[in-house]
């Protein structure tokens, strides 16, 4: 099991996640993102330069939303206080947050941006 605090989900093998269609490759052009509710789950989905991340929409500062925050390389900036995660990993790189928040693997199947929920 992961440390407390430590998400590892886009390390989760086949086996252990559902992968669930979330848009097709056309709705979610590179430099888009997209906001999508599976269960409950409440992922932002981005396409930068080509690739698809998945992480909470979910700030681990304040529970806050964090999917409408500027992108910058690969860390999503919290539009709230400023707080920085790696949307590869879900880790928090940047104060106020010191806590990683889930990150989701991705694939495309037959033109479907697809994420992978934990079972
Ligand atoms: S809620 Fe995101 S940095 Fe405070």
């Amino acid at each position: 099991m992961p440390d407390i605090g430590t998400f590892v989900f886009t390390s989760l093998g086949p086996k252990e996640v559902d992968f669930v269609a979330v848009a097709s490759e056309e709705e979610l052009p590179n430099g888009k993102r997209i906001f999508v509710t599976v269960d409950e789950y409440n992922l932002v989905v981005f396409n930068i330069a080509g690739e698809y991340f998945a992480i909470a929409d979910l700030c681990s500062h304040d529970n806050g939303p964090l999917g409408e925050g500027e992108i910058e390389e690969y860390e999503v900036i919290c539009p709230r206080h400023g707080a920085r995660f790696d949307v590869r990993s879900g880790r928090a790189t940047a104060l106020p947050a010191v806590v990683d928040i889930p990150a989701y693997p991705t694939r495309v199947t037959d033109g479907q941006v697809e994420v992978g929920l934990p079972l």
